[in-house]
């Protein structure tokens, strides 16, 4: 005997209606072009490990090494010694001089559920950056927050846009990220910016959570200026982590590093703590890595800052040669985010070229930029040979979809 289902539908969170899935949406294009026959160039991917750069062989030793000593079990819920010991260094030696707790996570997407988590309560909201990493985003949404987003300003390098910030600031705004060096515009904050923002929080008793997950993988040859240094007084949750400065995204491997006042700090402290319990641990044997990356050779950060610098300049170049094509150079992390002035949306834009040239690019809008204008952003991680191909592709894609 057949039996039929009466199973109805089981529906997803109405609250996650606003979490956006623009790179999965992407990847359905890709997957046509890909069925038939064509290869990818995938300038989509924040995964340095898809191309020419290696993981420091030390490192994948000592996870190895904790693997074989039988460190397999359950880690402690902060993180094991040794590693929150290395990140209190690590601190340091960013110039923050008011440390009050360091703990260990997932990777900094943890970090950032976990620090949000803490927080916010119903009602209340938390600044973002427009354009912005969409977990943040995401993250809200899941926790039933209304998206307060704060415009980053093109016209002065993507520095966040203070007098927007003060527009969109509620008497129920908790805080503020920062994302520095930023994902996906490329840029750095300047010291009086966040000496500005700090002003800021001062005055409104709000948290700032900086994301300085790209903080050693700077292009310019200017020193990283950690906000929590600039501001030791303002209560402050320094984002860092492995994926990117050391290579292992697939670790999960990421902290917090909590400063400012430390009367202001403490219950939202324990807090933290009590979610941190509750999730157990981070990932156990990979921990053992953390002290040995922050405090041994740094060696692999000059071949890929030497990596990222030629690519970067190439891809500036292809921008300023490029008619309807135009870009602030990026100073950190390994993304451009430039502008393009067509007739149509960057979506569309995105995905015709995925179709027309096999290059696959993020639309702006898929960043939640504001309307107004179009973008889409680059990872130039791949060798100089595929951006080549890729950029010559893109342009005429643009010349013959939109003339010059
Ligand atoms: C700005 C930013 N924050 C956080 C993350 C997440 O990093 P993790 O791999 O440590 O979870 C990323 C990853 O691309 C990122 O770009």
């Amino acid at each position: 005997m057949t039996t039929i289902s009466q199973a109805r539908e089981i529906s997803a969170a109405s609250r996650l209606e606003n979490v956006r899935y623009a790179i999965r949406d992407l990847a359905c294009v890709a997957d046509e072009v890909i069925q038939q026959g064509h290869k990818v160039l995938p300038l989509n991917v924040g995964d340095p490990l898809n191309f020419d750069f290696q993981t420091p062989p030390h490192i994948i030793e000592a996870v190895a090494k904790a693997m074989r000593d039988g460190k397999n079990g359950y880690a402690p819920s902060p993180g094991i010694p040794e590693a929150l010991e290395a990140i209190r260094g690590e601190a340091a030696r960013k110039g923050i001089t008011t440390v009050r707790d360091v703990f260990v996570t997932s990777g900094v997407s943890e970090t950032v559920d976990l620090c949000l988590s803490a927080l916010v309560n119903a009602g209340e909201d938390f600044l973002t950056p427009s354009p912005d990493y969409p977990l943040y985003s995401a993250v809200l949404c899941k926790l039933g927050i209304r998206l307060n987003a704060y415009d980053l300003n093109e016209e002065d390098e993507w520095q966040p846009e203070l007098a927007d910030i003060e527009r969109k600031l509620t008497p129920r705004t908790r805080g503020i990220v920062l994302i520095n060096p930023n994902n996906p515009t490329g840029s750095l904050c300047t010291r009086e910016m966040l000496e500005q923002v700090a002003e800021l929080a001062r005055r409104h008793n709000l948290i700032v959570f900086s994301d300085e997950i790209y903080d050693k993988l700077i292009l310019d040859g200017t020193p990283h200026l950690a906000f929590a240094a600039v501001a030791p007084d303002v209560p402050c949750v320094t984002f860092g982590g492995m994926s990117k400065n050391y290579l292992v995204p697939g670790w999960r491997i990421g902290w917090g590093i909590v400063s400012g006042d430390a009367a202001a700090v403490k219950a939202y402290t324990e807090g933290v703590h009590r979610l941190l319990r509750a999730r157990l641990c981070a990932n156990h044997p990979e921990q053992y890595a953390i002290k040995p990356a922050l405090e041994g050779p740094q060696d692999h950060l000059v071949e890929v800052q030497r990596k990222l610098r030629s690519r970067r300049d190439l891809t500036q170049k292809w921008c300023e040669a490029t008619p309807r094509v135009s870009c602030v150079a990026p100073r950190g992390a390994f993304y451009a985010y430039p502008r393009i002035d067509i007739p149509e949306s960057d979506e569309v834009f995105v995905k015709e070229l995925i179709r027309q040239k096999y290059v696959m690019v993020v639309h702006g809008s898929g960043f939640g930029q504001k309307p107004g204008t179009q973008h889409f952003r680059i990872v130039f991680l791949p060798d100089e040979a595929t951006l080549t191909k890729a950029y010559a592709g893109i342009a005429e894609f643009i010349r013959e979809r939109y003339g010059n």
